[in-house]
């Protein structure tokens, strides 16, 4: 069994507006996606990490793609041993090696666990500013990385979406939730650095 961790770090981080891509943005200290590589690294037999192409210095770093799918199959591409894969978010810096763990431990018997946590607010499904639909909260859950999986699985998707699960769903491949951490929050805009950067501090 050879684990692999794989941290999307590729964007540009447009919603953040710093001055560097967000992954490489100071947050508490040192750039975001150090914070994600010490807790993967803890855990993983690698980790490749996908950055801009003009980042690509250190070992295990390669380029990422045009878009977050295509940035997870660049480091799924450069691990060709990996039996199980953890993709996590570099813009999800409060990620716990224990958070980390409870998802491989519950991967027996499916494809993938995604950890999510239960959403607080009503969801409204809108098309020209008229509500077309209110789903159940009840049954809602808002996915976040860590997200792991038996790497044929996520190796077998094809297409883009904005989390790996939805891609081993389509191909009809189970994927089971655990509870996440709030604190887990990802960070995407200025006000959620501010708060990262409190949480980062206790
Ligand atoms: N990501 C990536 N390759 C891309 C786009 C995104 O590796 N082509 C990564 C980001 O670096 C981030 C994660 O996917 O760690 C989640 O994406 P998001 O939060 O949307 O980050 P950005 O795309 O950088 O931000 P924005 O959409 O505001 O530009
Ligand atoms: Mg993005």
């Amino acid at each position: 069994m050879s684990v692999v961790g794989i941290i999307p770090a590729a964007g540009a981080g447009e919603r953040l507006g710093a001055e560097v891509p967000k992954a490489f943005a100071v947050l508490g200290g040192r750039p975001m996606v150090e914070w994600s590589l010490d807790v993967l690294r803890e855990v993983c037999d690698r980790v490749i990490v996908a950055v801009p192409p003009n980042r690509v210095e250190p070992p295990d770093f390669v380029a990422g793609g045009a878009t977050r799918s295509e940035s997870v199959r660049n480091a799924l591409d450069a691990a060709p041993e990996a039996t199980i894969a953890v993709v996590h978010d570099a813009a999800r810096p409060l990620v716990t090696v224990e958070l980390v763990r409870r998802c491989l431990d519950a991967l027996e018997g499916v494809d993938g666990v995604i950890a999510a946590v239960r959403v607080t607010d009503t969801v409204k499904e809108v098309e020209d500013s008229l509500v077309v639909h209110t789903p159940d909260r009840g049954r809602l859950w808002a996915a976040q990385t860590p997200q792991v999986f038996r790497a044929e699985a996520l190796r077998a998707t094809v297409g883009e979406a904005t989390d790996d699960a939805s891609l081993v769903e389509a191909m009809g491949g189970r994927v089971r939730v655990i509870e996440g951490i709030r604190e887990n929050i990802k960070v995407t805009t200025p006000l959620d650095a501010r708060v990262a950067e409190m949480l980062l501090a206790h």
